[in-house]
């Protein structure tokens, strides 16, 4: 392997430019810009506004080497989080926060880009800045904008920044790593009245209640145990008057998988659910379910040439497997088509425990901003030089 050292402070240093200036989903055109202008610098051939304000940069291998080519993911976008941290990198943008680690993996992405295009490499490497991870769609978007074409992708990787997990430490496994996500919306359909004449209403209030208990039950009682589920309702309007019936109830929610039976009977067991509860009571439900994202499935040999890397870099004992979550991930729609593997990089500090993902207070150690460009560098050198 022939890679110049690790930058690390010019990862910081753009980390945490990008920590004080950012984006919500498919709005990163600063971002963007700022990361097209660097690919092109280096001398990649970038295609800007792949999946909205998706970035895209490429280079071929040696003109003696193989016709594979690599693709590297890293995701841009910020969350709708007012920051509470004091620090000189703080948000400067009101009610937007990196509160997820976006911007590490961005400046992860542009030093492994860096490196890359300094070293030899035997065959060719892309890298997909992806935006609009959060709202789940950025992923898609690229796909269907050809991002895994011309150059075909053969592989891909990536990793999350992870707070769960202190510093120095990397965790991956083979298969399911990451949940589906899919949102549904229930309408309930009652008929308002007095609240003291409940008998000439249909309350959609109470059958709300009972939908919710039967949505909990679908998990305890119409799911295998062996299979992995979560079903949560998170939204309940209803009403306006302490003494008037309502003649609507609106739920909204949740359901997370790893794939399997559950995961395929998930919208015909919602809809059944709401709308045989609410016919027993003289009302109706109206049901509409989407699918979010996929499950996130690493490749089993991807996840070996990864782990083998990760072992190399923070040591055998601090590469743990079994570290799994019902949080969703698009770049699952990337792995559904090309093999590859997804990688938690530690960032919590080592002595405290970090505040969770999505919170006000997040924030890394950013010393796995070179745990995760030394672990993506080394993971995409490696996939190139082994023989396929
Ligand atoms: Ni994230």
């Amino acid at each position: 392997m022939n890679l110049p050292p690790v930058d690390r402070a010019q990862l910081v240093a753009t980390r945490r430019d990008l920590h004080q200036h950012p984006e919500l989903g498919f709005e990163e055109q600063r971002t963007s810009g700022l990361v097209a202008e660097r690919l092109e610098r280096l001398g990649y051939a970038v295609r800007t506004g792949v999946g909205k304000t998706g970035v895209v940069a490429s280079r071929d291998g040696a003109p003696d080497g193989n016709s594979r080519c690599v693709l590297i993911r890293a995701d841009m976008d910020a969350l709708p989080v007012e920051e509470a941290n004091d620090v000189p990198y703080r948000s400067s943008h009101p009610g937007k926060m990196h509160a997820c680690g976006h911007d590490g993996h961005v400046a992860i992405g542009l030093e492994v880009a860096r490196r890359l295009h300094a070293a030899f490499l035997p065959g060719g490497v892309k890298f997909a800045f992806q935006p609009a991870e959060e709202i789940s769609n950025g992923a898609e978007a690229m796909i269907r904008d050809g991002v895994l074409e011309s150059p075909a992708v053969d592989a891909a990787f990536g990793i999350h920044l992870w707070n769960d997990l202190p510093v120095g430490t990397v965790a991956l496994m083979p298969g399911p790593v990451m949940a589906s996500v899919d949102e549904f919306e229930i309408t309930i359909l009652g008929r308002g009245g007095h609240a003291a004449a409940p008998h000439q209403a249909i309350d959609p209030v109470l059958i709300a209640a009972h939908v919710v208990t039967g949505l909990q039950s679908l998990v305890s009682r119409r799911r295998n145990p062996f299979e992995e589920g979560v079903v949560s309702v998170t939204q309940l309007h209803a009403g306006h008057a302490f003494n008037v019936i309502p003649a609507r109830a609106d739920l909204r929610g949740t359901v997370r998988t790893f794939g399997g039976k559950f995961f395929d009977e998930a919208p015909s067991l919602v809809e059944e659910t709401a709308r045989g509860i609410a016919r027993g009571f003289g009302g109706d439900a109206e049901v509409r379910y989407r699918r979010l994202s996929r499950p996130l499935v690493n490749d089993g040999r991807m996840t070996e040439l990864m782990t083998g890397v990760a072992q190399e870099i923070v040591g055998r004992e601090r590469v743990i497997a079994g570290i799994r979550t019902m949080g969703g991930e698009d770049m699952s729609f990337f792995l559904a088509r090309v093999p590859g593997a997804f990688a938690f990089v530690g960032s919590a500090p080592p002595d405290k425990k970090g505040s969770p993902h999505h919170s006000p207070t997040f924030d890394i150690d950013e010393d796995s901003l070179v745990i995760g460009a030394e672990l993506v560098s080394r993971t995409a050198v490696r996939y190139l030089e082994t023989p396929g």
